[in-house]
């Protein structure tokens, strides 16, 4: 019999370089980990993160210190009905019609206006002009809030992310997450009490306006939701688009697949959302003892699930370590829905509100991407390399390209 392996540190700079060689042994030999220094339960198995998404038991009252300070109250800390109340309030904003009619064309238009940028050059980094502004820019957009203050929101954007990647809790970090959340409580709440009182056709009033069964959100929900936004639909999808293109890049016979027939981008991203998850890990805080891979979670630990780990399961994927958008155990039709077989947008109640906007968002921008750089490539002499252990994508992705015309 072969000894176990010393489970891995998720703080350490081995796991920062490789998460995956990491998560290798934590899914063999160590599937249940406490981390003494960041005082939280580690779990890395398929069933067991499913598991910790999908049962009530596993709360969410981790995000009270987590996000609160940063956000203030948001729905990600809701449970039963407060919180079944807030998704019938918010969702429908980012689905259907509503998200056909109103917000395509915002996003066509985020996306070739940042391209335009670009385009003649020959070359860019997907990372710095592209990926990090797009999802902010549609997200200010599609608030109805003036697009002049794209810069403000890109600083608010970074001081939130850091805040709730600061795992190892160093105080300047802290302290600027603090200080976005009054900035931007001074910015928008006067700009809510003006959409209240003279609605457009924007998202910010459609919040406003947002009623079930006699409840509705006041500024400070809506405001600190928006807060929200910036980082839910911010960071994962800035880290997706760079995520998808270096994947592609690196496997240039998939990439010429998807530029043939467009309608492959979903199943590319799907795959890039289980092989490189944006988010890497989530939290969860049991209510009660539970039992979990193989040993006892106490009632009120923190528990932290890794979804990069159980997203290379093998008792779930084939050839997890292998990218390859045509896997055959990765339906593309659920991949967007609560019946997800990846865990990249977790699963059950707190399922991502906004996995379609990010589709649609993935499906515009990767689809003029390719038409603006026929021949893209790698620039020369660069290795990409993935950045974070929270969130986790290219820390850059600089490319070459014959401009078009
Ligand atoms: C590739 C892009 C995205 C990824 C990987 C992602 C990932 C996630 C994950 C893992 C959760 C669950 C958190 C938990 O259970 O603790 C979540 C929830 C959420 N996401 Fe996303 N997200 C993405 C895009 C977006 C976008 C574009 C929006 C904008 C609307 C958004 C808004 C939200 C909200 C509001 C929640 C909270 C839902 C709830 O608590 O019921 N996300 N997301």
């Amino acid at each position: 019999m072969t000894a176990a392996r010393t489970a891995p540190d998720i703080l350490s700079a081995e796991f920062a370089a490789n998460p995956y060689a990491a998560y290798r042994i934590m899914l063999d030999d160590t599937p249940l980990i406490w981390h003494e220094a960041m005082q939280t339960y580690i779990v890395s198995r398929y069933e067991d993160v499913a598991r910790a998404f999908k049962e009530p038991t596993f709360t969410t009252d981790n995000y009270d210190w987590q996000l609160e300070p940063a956000h203030g109250r948001t729905i990600l800390q809701m449970s039963g009905r407060e919180h079944a109340v807030r998704r019938a309030l918010v969702a429908p904003a980012f689905r259907g019609s509503e998200l056909e009619r109103k917000f395509l064309p915002v996003i066509e238009r985020n996306s070739r206006e940042l391209i335009d940028a670009f385009r003649g050059a020959g070359r860019a980094d997907l990372v710095t002009d592209f990926a990090r502004h797009f999802p902010i820019n549609v997200i200010v957009d599609m608030l109805g809030l003036d697009r002049g203050d794209h810069e403000q929101f890109q600083k608010w954007y970074m001081a939130i992310i850091g805040f709730l990647s600061n795992l190892s809790q160093d105080p300047d970090v802290t302290a600027a997450g603090i200080e976005t959340r009054e900035e931007l409580a001074a910015y928008l709440i006067p700009i809510i009490q003006e959409r209240r009182a003279n609605p457009g056709d924007d998202l910010l009033s459609t919040l406003c306006a947002a009623e079930v069964d006699g409840t509705q959100m006041d500024d400070e929900d809506i405001k600190a939701f928006c807060s929200l936004l910036l980082a839910a639909g911010g960071e994962t999808t800035d880290k997706a688009i760079a995520s998808i293109f270096k994947n592609l890049l690196e496997h240039p016979e998939q990439l010429e697949a998807v530029r043939a027939d467009r309608s492959l981008i979903p199943r590319a991203f799907a795959e890039t959302l289980r092989y490189t998850p944006p988010v890497h890990m989530i939290m969860r805080q049991p209510a009660q003892d539970v039992e979990l891979a193989g040993g006892v979670v106490p009632a009120g630990s923190t528990l932290t699930c890794l979804i990069g780990a159980a997203n290379r399961d093998e008792r779930r994927f084939a050839h997890p370590d292998r990218f390859d958008i045509f896997r055959d155990d990765l339906p593309t039709d659920t991949a967007f829905s609560a019946a997800s077989k990846h865990l990249a947008f977790a699963l059950g109640r707190h399922f991502c509100v906004g996995a379609l906007l990010a589709k649609s968002e993935i499906e515009v921008s990767v689809d003029q991407l390719l038409d603006a750089m026929p021949d893209v490539r790698i620039d020369d002499d660069v290795t990409p390399v993935e950045q974070g252990v929270f969130t986790r994508g290219p820390a850059s992705l600089p490319v070459r390209f014959t401009p078009v015309g």
